[in-house]
């Protein structure tokens, strides 16, 4: 049942080029458009959307925060991103205009339920992006995505949330499809380019051992920190909770840009800090990356890279390199956050904890 793995867990991240893949499957027409069976919300509803509100929690959350980057990118739209827990407290803005998505693995979920319950009765359109067919979630829903992970048996989320990126690149996409916002070749090109996702997964995959090296090396270690820039912000949140839930270490993600604001204060002699490294690009994102990973370093930081083949700006900076294949910078989420599942799996192993049982976490959290 896990396939000769150790745990579900790990079996879990190593499925995911097929999960991805099969999030993938069906969704273009004969003609090359895209087409979302189960959003049955119609082309003019969907045209009236003048706001997106992205709620979900833990790993989901980290999901929506992926989806704001994409959708406001391609759809020229606004974005905002809430814990489904503070949502329903803060007396949200929400109109018939506003599309609520509810990010869910297990469609069950009572903060995120609760939330959708207050935006319907505020008569907000609301789509459910869920892996469990026929939960409560998307039957309280407008529309759905459903992704097709299969189930997720391990407490901590791997394949889940990587099929939710997808979903969320798919309900972007699809938007923009309908709105006008993009051209249908530009869009194309973006499904073509998740559609070769499944490979690259793969491929860092067949890292496994380099980080599981890396994994012996930082047993022990008390506080591990994650830095990220851009959709590589939510990576370094995911690998931090991967890391408190499994290994019950301290762990905290940053935005890099944000390390000098203070988090800058806990680098100290010998401190792991995983570094996601943008894609270079147009923009200054990548330059911005190299020189904050520079300022830790210079405090003693040991400097675990998370970096695309070819780039070799990083290489002075970087005490252990691992190389993601070459994909756009919305998408790096999907290689970027395999490296810290792999890594966050085989330490609480090491530490002789039960991976897919974590102590004080359930799979659904049904209370609120
Ligand atoms: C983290 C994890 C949790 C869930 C969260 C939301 O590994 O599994 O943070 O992501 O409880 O669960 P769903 O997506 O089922 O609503």
């Amino acid at each position: 049942e896990k396939d000769g793995h150790d745990w579900f867990m790990r079996k879990e991240i190593f499925e995911q080029p097929r999960a991805v893949a099969d999030s993938l499957l069906g969704r273009r027409n004969a003609a090359g458009r895209l087409q979302l069976d189960e959003v049955r919300l119609s082309d003019e509803e969907l045209r009236d959307i003048d706001k997106v509100i992205v709620i979900a929690c833990g790993t989901s959350f980290y999901a929506g925060m992926v989806a704001k980057y994409a959708i406001e990118h391609w759809c020229r739209i606004p974005v905002e991103v809430e814990l489904a827990s503070e949502f329903r407290y803060r007396d949200p803005i929400l109109t018939r205009e506003t599309l609520v998505v509810a990010i869910s693995q297990s469609g069950e979920t009572a903060d995120t339920l609760q939330a959708i319950r207050h935006a319907r009765t505020q008569r907000s359109k609301v789509l459910a992006i869920c892996n469990s067919n026929g939960s409560t979630i998307p039957r309280e829903s407008d529309a759905v995505i459903y992704t097709h992970a299969g189930p997720e048996i391990g407490v901590a989320s791997t394949k889940g949330f990587l099929t939710q990126l997808v979903a969320c690149y798919l309900l972007g996409l699809y938007l923009a499809q309908v709105k006008g916002t993009r051209y249908n070749d530009e869009i194309a090109q973006v499904v073509d380019q998740l559609e070769q996702m499944p490979a690259h997964i793969e491929t860092v995959l067949g890292q496994a051992d380099q980080v599981y090296a890396l994994a012996r090396e930082f047993v022990g270690t008390p506080s591990v920190l994650f830095l990220g820039r851009h959709a590589g912000y939510p990576v370094a949140l995911e690998g931090a909770l991967k890391l408190k839930e499994l290994a019950y270490i301290h762990a905290e993600g940053f935005a890099a840009g944000e390390l000098k604001h203070g988090p800058i204060a806990l680098v100290d002699d010998g401190l792991p800090i995983w570094c996601v490294v943008p894609p270079r690009g147009r923009d200054q994102l990548h330059e911005k990356m190299v020189s904050g990973i520079q300022e830790v370093r210079a405090r003693g930081a040991r400097t675990i890279c998370l970096a695309e083949e070819g780039d070799t700006a990083i290489e002075p900076y970087a005490d252990e390199l691992i190389r993601l294949p070459k994909v756009p910078v919305l998408l790096q989420p999907l290689v970027a956050a395999v490296p810290l599942q792999l890594f966050a799996c085989e330490l609480a192993t090491l530490m002789g904890h039960d991976v897919d049982m974590p102590r004080n976490l359930a799979k659904s959290v049904t209370v609120e």
